[in-house]
């Protein structure tokens, strides 16, 4: 299929955090805006992910990569600042980040400590809102901006616990930017994958289980992959969805609307 896809992001620039292997949703992105002719900025977590990211920052000709932890001060103003020296500008960020203490997110909501929920609140979250405001100066010529949700925002998903409610706050911040960077041509997209075997997703209790619900809810019969989601995303960022803009876009066979 890559050989027919039309360079619809050519001459564009896209930040991709959140590639920790090539099971990552953020590496399925990259690929396919890279195949649809974008130029690539990469980030891995620390010195101990980069062995696993770097190959593939290789492997898809990223011109710009850096470590990036959204907990560390200061790391993520230079990435931009690096993104500002090398490009000028920026066309599409994507965050396909999320964090949780295993205790907070194992126990249920009840349960959930205060720190636990403000550190996964943190990552998951405030990190896409202060990612945007160091972004859209750059985004000179309009944009798209990319935030990684699940169906846990809108509706009760057993084991997804506090990520739910961290996740509708994501989806909500999405509106919320949408409406303050439209008027710059910036566009906020909330992505809503069905679940996906990701590093992340092994954090969650019995994953099997959402796995299974979601192949059988799904009217297209089958669970989504990387590709699936980072063509997607392509495509709205690309002319072709240019008015398309604040919502939470489901990449789930359909499942969402099956009760
Ligand atoms: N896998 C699923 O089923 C699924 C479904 C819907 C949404 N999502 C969301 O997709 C996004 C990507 O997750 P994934 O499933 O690809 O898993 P993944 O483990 O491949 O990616 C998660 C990424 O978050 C990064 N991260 C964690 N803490 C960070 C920090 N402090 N600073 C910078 N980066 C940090 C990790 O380094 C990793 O690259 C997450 O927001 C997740 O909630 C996943």
């Amino acid at each position: 299929m890559d050989n027919q896809i039309h360079p619809i992001l050519s001459g564009r620039r896209t930040l991709v955090v959140g590639i920790a292997n090539e099971h990552s949703i953020a590496y399925g992105c990259a690929k396919a805006f890279r195949t649809a002719g974008s130029e690539l900025a990469v980030t891995w977590l620390n010195d101990k992910a980069r062995p696993h990211v770097e190959p593939l920052a290789m492997e898809l000709g990223a011109a710009i990569t850096a470590p990036l932890d959204v907990s560390v001060p200061g790391q993520l103003e230079a990435v931009f600042e690096l993104i500002n020296a090398r490009w000028g500008r920026l066309d599409n960020l994507i965050h396909s980040i999320a964090f949780a203490p295993k205790e907070d997110l194992q126990g249920g909501l009840l349960d959930c400590s205060a720190e636990g929920f403000a550190k996964a609140m943190d990552v998951s979250c405030h990190s896409f809102i202060r990612m945007a405001r160091l972004a859209a100066p750059l985004m000179t010529d309009g944009g798209s901006m990319f935030a990684m949700s699940y169906f846990g925002a809108e509706r009760v998903v057993p084991n997804y616990n506090v990520m739910g409610p961290v996740k509708a706050a994501l989806e909500a911040s999405c509106r919320y930017l949408a409406y303050e960077l439209g008027p710059a041509r910036i566009r906020v997209h909330a992505i809503s994958p069905g679940p996906l075997q990701t590093r992340a997703a092994s954090g969650l209790k019995d994953f099997e289980l959402m796995l299974n619900e979601a192949a059988r809810k799904a009217p297209l019969g089958e669970l989504v992959d990387v590709m699936d989601v980072g063509f997607a995303c392509a495509y709205l960022a690309s002319d072709y969805a240019g008015r398309i803009t604040g919502g939470t876009v489901y990449i789930d066979g359909g499942a969402n609307v099956v009760a």
